[in-house]
């Protein structure tokens, strides 16, 4: 009997810390609101065929299915999720095993992003334009940044697609880019 109470303050506990960080973390990241599939689609038209040798990061990669999307038209570029929040890394890690993407569990503000060639986000404003110095410092002279939805305040964007799958009263409508 100890022990099932001991297992189930466990279980409390742990969901308890669980909770309180997702309260706290949360409101200051993006949620996990994934890019809807037709959309996915078109903004991989838009984005077109990558040079080979590519390094293509989805910052807050979600379930990938960005990633795997642009993994299926260009099998030699090289792909990379970052993901912080566990279910939808798992969905991420599950979707792309055996395929050219890799997946890291982590805060995409840690990784360098010296290598990549392009990027994508979908992310809100704040952390967009919390990112904007990390960009400008480790980015390579003609990377390129693909934003959904939530520009970048203090840059002006190269061009915007207003897209043909956007839905009245949804996200996923604007595409912003960027070259550094
Ligand atoms: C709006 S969703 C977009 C998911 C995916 N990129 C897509 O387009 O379907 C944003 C994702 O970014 C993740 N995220 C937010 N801030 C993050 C951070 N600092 N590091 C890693 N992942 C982050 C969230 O957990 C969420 O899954």
């Amino acid at each position: 009997m100890n022990w099932l109470i001991l297992f189930l303050d466990l279980i409390f506990i742990g969901y308890s810390i669980f909770f309180i960080r997702m309260m706290v973390l949360l409101p200051s990241r993006a949620p996990f609101v994934p890019t809807r599939a037709k959309v996915t689609t078109e903004i991989a038209d838009i984005i077109g065929p990558l040079p080979t040798r590519s390094v293509f990061y989805d910052l807050g990669c979600g379930d990938a299915r960005m990633l795997v999307e642009m993994a299926k038209r260009n099998p030699d570029a090289q792909f990379i999720g970052i993901e912080f929040q566990f279910i939808p890394f798992l969905l991420a890690k599950y979707r792309t095993r055996g395929t050219n993407i890799r997946i890291i569990r982590g805060m995409f503000e840690k990784h360098d992003l010296s290598e990549a060639t392009h990027i994508y986000a979908y992310l809100y404003h704040h952390v967009m334009n919390a990112l904007l110095p990390k960009f400008e410092k480790e980015l390579s002279p003609g990377a390129v940044v693909y934003v959904l939805d939530f520009k970048l305040a203090e840059r002006e964007e190269d061009r915007m697609h207003l897209l043909d799958s956007r839905e009245k009263g949804k996200l996923g409508s604007e595409l912003y880019v960027y070259t550094f």
